[in-house]
């Protein structure tokens, strides 16, 4: 090989090792599992360091080894053929006894690691929430706080934290791999009366504040890879604002005084929670105390209870929207992301959503304005909702901070 070429791959190795140096050394992967921000993440990661340097003083020894070979056993010049080896027993009782200690060194420690895991469900008063997983998207239910919220999961960072995980439909796994895990999200089993059904529970306390990426681990058809979530690691001052903003109707969320009663007699919504009436009360006067309500709202708001179904599906807090199937739409302005993790959250994305879901999600269970879905035996039809609708009503969700 002549010296310019061998210059060119020398040059090259050093420019892909140094490009590799760099790129590895960013942080800037929202779903590294070698970053743990939990115990739970603290306990895998351990394993897999531990793991890794045992790979490593193997691969070191086989190197040598084999280099050892290489040299010493190399083609010499007038030298006779070497003689083959058949049947060393003791050869073959090394190469069998070895590997089998290696995976017996590693199989104690992981075994070790998944109990301890579980362990961690003695830390007292957890904040319990209730994950439902669904295709293709993830529900969140605080059953201590009475809040439900979806795709975007808020947790105090220091305070323990149990996850109760269970399934819609099919299998789904959550996994969010700053946090550790992944873990399986099965649909719940008949039991016999008075029985606990099984599910899969999910424990660990956030370590650090952060936006931390998650996604369904476990294929549950055609968007399993765009069933993502988020969790939105805070401290406990800003998860009880949140909460707070949760509880509290949004300003917009409600029409001004005058329009309630015309909303509440001939709405066409029925169900009406109880506590809705002095809420919406509250909401309307601090609507009314500000400037006048921007139209595309209000009209936005007149589309979602009047002009289409969308309550059947979909609960607002301190509105009459009570429906339950899809995900809780309250406070959907303050949300990063639309459809699981997959849109950026703003007036454009949430218009096509509303439009066309299966455009940004094949299989998606939400009707568009053009088609039907077909969700556990009922059809719903398309909404029918033309650009002016649509745009309003998007205006409106996203006015909900
Ligand atoms: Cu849900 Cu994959």
């Amino acid at each position: 090989m002549s010296r310019a070429i061998l210059r060119f791959w020398r040059r090259g190795f050093w420019a892909a090792l140094g490009a590799l140096t760099v790129v590895g050394c960013g942080r800037e992967y929202p779903q590294s599992t070698i970053h743990p921000v939990t115990d739970f993440g603290e306990i895998s990661h351990h394993l897999y360091v531990k793991v890794f340097w045992w790979t490593m003083l193997i691969l070191a020894v086989v190197a040598v080894l084999l280099t050892y070979v290489l040299v010493r056993f190399r083609e010499r010049p007038g030298q006779d053929r070497p003689k083959p080896v058949h049947g060393h027993v003791g050869l073959e009782i090394a190469w069998t006894v070895v590997p089998a200690m290696i995976v017996v060194a590693i199989v104690i420690p992981s075994v070790q690691g998944v109990f301890q895991t579980y362990r961690l469900q003695e830390e007292r008063d957890p904040l319990v929430v209730h994950v439902v997983g669904k295709r293709y998207w993830w529900s969140f239910h605080y059953p201590q706080l009475g809040v439900t919220t979806a795709n975007e999961l808020h947790l105090p960072v220091g305070r323990p934290v149990a996850l109760r995980l269970e399934s819609g439909d099919v299998i789904h796994s959550f996994w969010v791999p700053m946090l550790g895990g992944k873990r399986d999200v099965n649909p719940v089993v008949a039991v016999p009366e008075g029985e606990e059904p099984k599910r899969n529970w999910l424990y660990f306390t956030i370590k650090e504040a952060g936006v931390y990426w998650g996604q369904c681990a476990e294929f549950c058809g055609e968007a399993h890879s765009l069933m993502g979530l988020r969790v939105v690691a805070q401290s406990e001052e800003a998860f009880q604002e949140w909460v707070e903003a949760w509880r509290t109707p949004a300003p917009t969320a409600n029409p001004p005084v005058e329009g309630v009663a015309a909303q509440t007699g001939a709405g066409a919504v029925s169900a009406e929670p109880a506590a809705a009436g002095a809420s919406a009360a509250a909401a309307a006067s601090e609507t009314t105390a500000e400037a006048a309500e921007d139209p595309l709202i209000a009209r936005g708001r007149q589309v979602f209870f009047r002009e289409s179904y969308c309550v059947l599906c979909h609960a607002i807090q301190g509105t009459p929207a009570p429906g339950v199937i899809g995900p809780n739409l309250t406070r959907l302005g303050s949300r990063m992301t639309l459809a699981a993790g997959m849109l950026e959250n703003n007036q454009e994305n949430l218009e096509r959503w509303i439009r066309d879901p299966r455009s940004v999600k094949p299989g998606a269970q939400m009707p568009g304005a053009q088609y039907p879905v077909t969700y556990e035996g009922q059809t719903f039809p398309p909404t029918n909702l033309n650009d002016e609708q649509i745009r309003a009503l998007a205006a409106w969700l996203l006015s909900m901070k």
